[in-house]
């Protein structure tokens, strides 16, 4: 089985206060963009996982890795071994606030439920999704949904017909998401900012209303951080971005272009600057992994 997973931006995220179980209630708006990991799982002796793609040998491909941890869940759901090869091509760039890690565990669920014929329901497979992560139930549905919760709940919103384009500059920089939340909480605490819930029914208003929409609470607390991440937000504008602003926990700056030829110049000129690692022209929305099984290979 062949799945593809897509990356995931925040187009607004709203951070709630911290709860008892240590994450915050969000409400947040998702994109999928189209650039996809792709996930093949297949039978085998035992559980066996392998990564490529340049940026492979920075990861973990062990049991530390979320793709294992989905293959053992659904193992442990099936009641059998989680006796599978899977092989993870690494397109989503690592570490960068894109999701990366919960798009390659949503296509471990659905490879793994197509090669084992469980015939899960969307419902099921949501539910394991949240096991693994906040978002990794997102990942599964793609396109553009708002997200509740810690942002596992999700509810699908209805777009224009154009894609929206994106250019996403992944920041030389490394954040981790516990450690931007906690900044954010105190900076609360001596700033004493309530934090402000999302109104958006639909995303049928086209590009003016997704530049309005922008925004993220986690912005303040990633740049305190990471500094250099403000001056790439500042360069972006400046080449003529419509908005732009941190994606997720960072440390990936989303910049909104009007269209394809603006997107690729933007990504063009924030590639050449020292504190961006590199930067992709993407376009959303995109399909989620359980409406991208490609390839039926045989059963395990
Ligand atoms: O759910 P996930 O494993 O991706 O979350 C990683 C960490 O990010 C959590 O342990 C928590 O510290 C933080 N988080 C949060 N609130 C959320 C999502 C994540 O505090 N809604």
């Amino acid at each position: 089985m062949i799945v593809r997973a897509p990356a995931k931006i925040n187009i607004a995220l709203a951070v709630g206060l911290a709860r008892p179980d240590g994450y915050h209630d969000v409400d947040t708006i998702y994109q999928a963009v189209d650039v996809p990991d792709v996930v093949s799982a297949t039978g085998s002796s035992s559980l066996q996982l392998q990564i490529t793609g340049s940026e492979a040998a920075t990861l973990a491909a062990d049991s530390s890795n979320l793709a294992w941890r989905a293959a053992v869940l659904m193992a442990k759901l099936a009641g059998r071994e989680p006796a599978l090869s899977l092989v993870l091509e690494k397109n989503i760039p690592i570490a960068a606030g894109l999701a990366g890690g919960s798009a390659d565990a949503a296509a471990v669920l659905v490879a793994v439920d197509a090669l084992w014929r469980l015939g899960l329901s969307g419902a099921e497979l949501t539910s394991v999704a949240a096991e693994l992560g906040s978002d990794v139930s997102f990942a599964l549905i793609g396109g553009t949904a708002r997200g509740t919760g810690r942002g596992e709940q999700l509810a699908a919103l209805a777009t224009t017909s154009s894609p929206l384009h994106w250019v996403l500059a992944v920041s030389a920089g490394q954040l981790a998401t516990p450690e931007v939340y906690g900044e954010l909480d105190r900076q609360r605490r001596t700033e004493a900012a309530a934090p402000r819930p999302l109104y958006v029914r639909d995303l049928t208003g086209g590009i003016e209303q997704v530049r309005l929409l922008m925004r993220n609470d986690l912005q303040a607390a990633a740049f305190a951080l990471s500094p250099g991440l403000a001056k790439l937000l500042q360069s972006g504008l400046s080449f003529g971005a419509l908005a732009g602003q941190v994606s997720g926990s960072g440390p990936t700056l989303m910049f909104l272009a009007a269209d394809d030829d603006h997107a690729s110049r933007l990504a063009q000129r924030l590639s050449a600057q020292t504190d961006c690692r590199y930067a992709l022209a993407v376009r959303g929305d995109a399909p989620g992994a359980c409406d991208s099984l490609v390839e039926i290979g045989s059963t395990g």
